[in-house]
C-alpha cells in the first residue's frame, strides 16, 4: 500500500468530513421536524432533507481531497471519481468510501439523541478506516485496521475494548428491526425467543452506534438482520478493532443478511442460539398487503 493509502490518512479525511456533517445535522435545533422528502422501502423508511444535505457535504469534502475515489452513499448510490474507470468501479487508487450520512434517521426525526454519521474507507474491497460521529453525545468513534479503536470525547481520547467473558445469560444485547413488515415479523419472533435467555435487549435506533456500543462495552453484543453495508462498514471495523468478533452465522462474514458482533466467547454462544432460530428469513407478509 503506497503512503497516500495509509489508513490513518484516509481516517483523517473521514473524521473531518463526519465532524462537519455532524455539525450540519446538529444545527437543526429540533423546534420543527425536518421535512420528510421521500420514503424508500416502506412508508416508515424515510429520507429527510438533512440526510441529503449531509451526504452532499460528505461527498464534496471527500472529492475535494481525493477526486478519483469511488463513493457509495446511502442516498446517492455509487459514483466514481473524476479520473476513475466506468460507473461503479473503484478509482485508480482502489479506494471506495462507504457513507451513511445519517444513521438513525427516525431518532433524528423524533429528537432522540442516538443518531450518527458513518463513513468507512475501503481499499481493494477491505474496510481499513472508519468513523462514527455521534454529535448529540459529543462522541467520535474511530478505527484504522490493525491500529485499534478509539473514542474521542472533548479533550479525552480512550482506547476501546469490548466486554469479555460475559455469558449469554448475563449479556445486554442490542438489535434492530428493518422497515419491511414481513421481515419485522420474523425479527420479532427471534427477539422473543432470545429475550428469556439474556440479561436484556436494547433497540437503540442506529446500527452504527450499536456497533460502537459493543466496542465500548456499553452493549455486550449486537445482531441485526437486513442491515445495509453503509450501516455496518465503519462500526464493524470499530467493533473488531476493539476486540469483538464481527460476522454472520456458521463462519460467514457479516453481511446484509445478518450481522453479529460480540466478544469472542459470547459471539459463539449468540451465533449458535440465533442459528437455531433460522433468523435469515422473512415472512411472506409485505407492506403493500398491509397497506
Ligand atoms: C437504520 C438504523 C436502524 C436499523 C435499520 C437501519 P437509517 O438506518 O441503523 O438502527 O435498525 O435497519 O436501516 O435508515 O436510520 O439510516
Ligand atoms: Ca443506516
Ligand atoms: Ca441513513
Amino acid at each position: 500500500m503506497s503512503d497516500h493509502l495509509d489508513p490513518e490518512e484516509l481516517l483523517r479525511i473521514a473524521v473531518e468530513a463526519a465532524s462537519e456533517a455532524g455539525r450540519l445535522l446538529a444545527s437543526w435545533r429540533g423546534d420543527e421536524r425536518p421535512e420528510v422528502v421521500e420514503t424508500k422501502s416502506s412508508p416508515t423508511d424515510v429520507v429527510t432533507e438533512m440526510d441529503r444535505k449531509s451526504e452532499a457535504l460528505i461527498t464534496s469534502r471527500i472529492r475535494a481531497r481525493r477526486p478519483a475515489d469511488a463513493v457509495l452513499g446511502e442516498e446517492g448510490g455509487q459514483t466514481s471519481g473524476g479520473a476513475a474507470g466506468g460507473e461503479g468501479e473503484a478509482g485508480p487508487d482502489r479506494v471506495r468510501w462507504v457513507v451513511d450520512p445519517l444513521d438513525g434517521t427516525v431518532n433524528y426525526l423524533y429528537g432522540l439523541h442516538d443518531w450518527a454519521v458513518s463513513i468507512a474507507a475501503e481499499v481493494d474491497g477491505t474496510v481499513v478506516a472508519g468513523v462514527v460521529e455521534v454529535p448529540r453525545r459529543g462522541e467520535t468513534f474511530t478505527a484504522a485496521a490493525g491500529r485499534g479503536a478509539w473514542l474521542r470525547r472533548g479533550e479525552a481520547t480512550l482506547a476501546l475494548r469490548c466486554s469479555a467473558g460475559v455469558p449469554l445469560g448475563q449479556a445486554l444485547v442490542g438489535t434492530g428491526f428493518g422497515y419491511d413488515a414481513g421481515r419485522r415479523q420474523v425479527q420479532g419472533e427471534v427477539v422473543a425467543a432470545l429475550l428469556p435467555h439474556v440479561r436484556d435487549i436494547r433497540r437503540g435506533g442506529s446500527a452504527a452506534v450499536d456497533l460502537c456500543s459493543v466496542a465500548a462495552g456499553r452493549l455486550d453484543a449486537f445482531y441485526e438482520r437486513g442491515l445495509n453495508y453503509w450501516d455496518f462498514a465503519a462500526g464493524g471495523l470499530i467493533a473488531r478493532e476493539a476486540g469483538a468478533t464481527v460476522g454472520g452465522l456458521a463462519g460467514k462474514a457479516e453481511s446484509t443478511s445478518l450481522t453479529v458482533a460480540a466478544g469472542p466467547g459470547l459471539y459463539q454462544q449468540l451465533e449458535a442460539f440465533l442459528g437455531r432460530l433460522n433468523p435469515e428469513r422473512d415472512a411472506p407478509r409485505s407492506q403493500e398487503r398491509d397497506a
